[in-house]
């Protein structure tokens, strides 16, 4: 988080009253958003109200010893990240601040009062690259420059977006600090590696474009059914214990994004813990560098302060603009925006707002919709296309998804991901509901899978939607009498779909090789189980008794696709094993 310098810092007010996260101060000259210094330990907050000579504020840090007749101090400037090499790599908190730069300080990472780090390291030196030549002419955006930031990512040093442009004047290759210039303009203006942006503010592009790519996340109920768009947008609810967590955890470990921002908001300690030991020991699949030079995190855990948490997720996506800008395509996950939403509810009921729905603040969609806005596939104001997706988790309290967030939150995403408690009590992982989940981009991806994948992808993945439906629909039947009732062919179907189920819906996270799975062998997962259908459906047609059909013992081959590291070979012969059986019976 930006400092304010000497110069802008304006007249000091005095705090009349403190109530949890916000305080009250009278006499402050402040605008709105902007950063203030609370007490006499100089806690960092934000204004977010001024009413007459009274501004309040929501404070980042714990309030507690902090008491009317202290001063506050503005700084001038609006809450803003600074961007710049070094983002990769580190560990926030909901402002900002590095995690171990803290810990370093405090001696813990959650003992944070009154002390404030850059977001970037200001000293560290980057080898820089220039990318334009003394006597061109840049704009606002133009990439001027590039760093080797991490072995996996070339960060590109940018005019800033507010910059009026000019004539290079100079410019040299070296290793510079980012607050050194590395480009001067005719008009005076110099440029660093380092700029700042105001975190509530989108930052600008040209236009935002209908997305065409799947953001492949390596899960097949999601790529297979339920896709979403790089710079889509996509919600997991689900109750507690259903798989939220871990889902988020498979997209920022295996999406194929160039950049992830993961935002842990308001969650257990222990799952962000997991986080920070977990990523840094995993290995990026498409690059084979460490999983952590594409990635940043941001944590604001339930231990730390709420207002930080309302803040953590605005940070996170300023970030993921930045390299958006960039020409990256990048995702970032939140985890869970209904502590965020919460977070909102505790400082406006502290605001005495009048509540809406459940106590939420009546401007909790408006909210949500703005963040979810700045995710999209863009043309960016240097003329590179990059996109942001966004994936949010949702934990509704009792799985209940009519409350206000859940619903808010399906009104605005294209893609939702419905987990189920049932499911995951069965250990049906990932317990995605396909009769319940949705996405509205699968038409528009189809020529992406039909050209890179198979050209009759969307027609194998109907016919398994249709055979998903077809047993809903049998089940019920069942229930009620039973499943030998049915006639043989409809026995047949529910044995397919279950098939269907086990070795292609059914994922398991924690298996070195099931945990990713590639759309190739996603869809020869599918169309294997299309295979013994459409064998089956033969043999039963030449008379041959339906439990003889489903007791070869080629069939529950097909539950161990999903571990096989050479797939193809094993499909393949599976695939004869089951035609040659089948055959043998008539
Ligand atoms: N894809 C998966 N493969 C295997 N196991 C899974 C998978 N998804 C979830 N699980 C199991 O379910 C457990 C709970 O998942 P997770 O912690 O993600 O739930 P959650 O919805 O985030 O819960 P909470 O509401 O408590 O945050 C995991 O610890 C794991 O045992
Ligand atoms: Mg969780």
């Amino acid at each position: 988080m930006s400092q304010a310098t000497d110069t802008d810092v304006r007249e000091d007010g005095i705090i009349e009253s403190v109530s949890g996260p916000v305080v009250t101060a009278r006499d402050l000259d402040a605008r709105m958003n902007d950063v203030v210094y609370v007490g006499s330990e100089g806690l960092m907050g934000e204004v977010i109200e001024i009413e007459g000579n009274i501004t309040t504020i929501q404070v980042y840090e714990e309030t507690s010893g902090v008491s009317p007749g202290e001063p506050v101090e503005g700084t001038g400037s609006p809450l803003s990240v600074d961007l710049g090499p070094g983002m990769l790599d580190a560990i926030y908190d909901g402002v900002q601040r590095p995690l171990d730069v803290l810990e370093e300080k405090m001696g813990s990472a959650f003992l944070d009062r009154g002390v404030d780090a850059p977001g970037i390291d200001l000293e560290k030196t980057w080898e820089f690259t220039p990318e334009v030549d003394e006597g061109d002419e840049v704009e606002a955006g133009d990439i001027v420059g590039t760093v080797p930031e991490t072995p996996s990512i070339d960060h590109k040093v940018m005019v800033p977006p507010d910059s009026e442009g000019g004539e290079v004047v100079a410019i040299e290759s070296g290793n510079f600090n980012v607050e050194e210039t590395v480009v001067e303009l005719d008009n005076g203006e110099e440029i660093q590696m380092h700029q700042e942006w105001p975190v509530r503010q989108q930052r600008p592009t040209v236009e935002k474009e209908t997305p065409t790519e799947p953001l492949i996340s390596g899960q097949r109920v999601l790529d297979g059914l339920f896709p979403i768009a790089k710079g889509g947008t996509a919600a997991i609810p689900g109750p507690f214990g259903s798989g939220k967590t871990v889902t988020q955890h498979q997209l920022a470990k295996w999406a194929d994004a160039d950049i992830v921002v993961y935002v842990g908001c308001g969650e257990r300690g222990n799952e962000m813990t997991e986080v920070i030991e977990d990523f840094p020991e995993l290995e990026d699949p498409t690059t084979g560098n460490a999983l952590m030079d594409r990635t940043c995190l941001i944590a604001n855990t339930s231990n730390m302060p709420v207002a930080a948490r309302e803040s953590c997720v605005y940070t996170g996506i300023t970030i993921a603009e930045y390299f958006r800008d960039m020409g990256y395509d990048v995702a970032l996950m939140a985890d869970s925006t209904s502590r965020w939403a919460e977070a909102m509810r505790e400082i406006s009921s502290r605001l005495e707002e009048m509540p809406g729905e459940e106590g939420y603040p009546a401007y909790l969609s408006a909210r949500l919709s703005e963040f979810y806005e700045r995710a999209g596939y863009f043309e960016n104001i240097n003329g590179t296309e990059g996109s942001v997706s966004v994936i949010g988790a949702v934990s509704p309290p009792g799985g209940d998804f009519s409350e206000p967030v859940t619903q808010n939150t399906l009104r605005i995403v294209k893609t939702f991901w419905a987990l189920d408690a049932d499911l995951a009590e069965r250990r049906h992982f990932p317990s995605i509901n396909w009769n319940e989940s949705y996405s509205l981009y699968r038409d528009q991806l189809d020529p992406w899978f039909e050209d890179n994948v198979r050209a009759d992808w969307p027609e194998t993945r109907q016919w398994a939607i249709d055979t998903l439906d077809e047993e809903a629909e049998l089940q019920e039947i069942v229930q009620l009498v039973g499943k030998d009732a049915l006639p043989e062919d409809q026995q047949l179907t529910l044995e397919i779909a279950r098939y269907l189920r086990e070795a292609w819906l059914q994922q398991n996270a924690f298996h070195d090789v099931d945990t990713f799975c590639e759309p190739e062998k996603t869809y020869r997962i599918m169309d294997a189980a299309k295979t013994y259908n459409d064998a089956a459906f033969e043999a039963l047609d030449a008379g041959v008794p339906v439990e003889e059909i489903t007791d070869i013992d080629a069939a529950p081959r097909l539950n161990r696709i999903g571990v096989q590291e050479d797939y193809n070979e094993y499909i393949d012969d599976l695939e004869d094993d089951i035609e040659s059986q089948l055959r043998e019976l008539y």
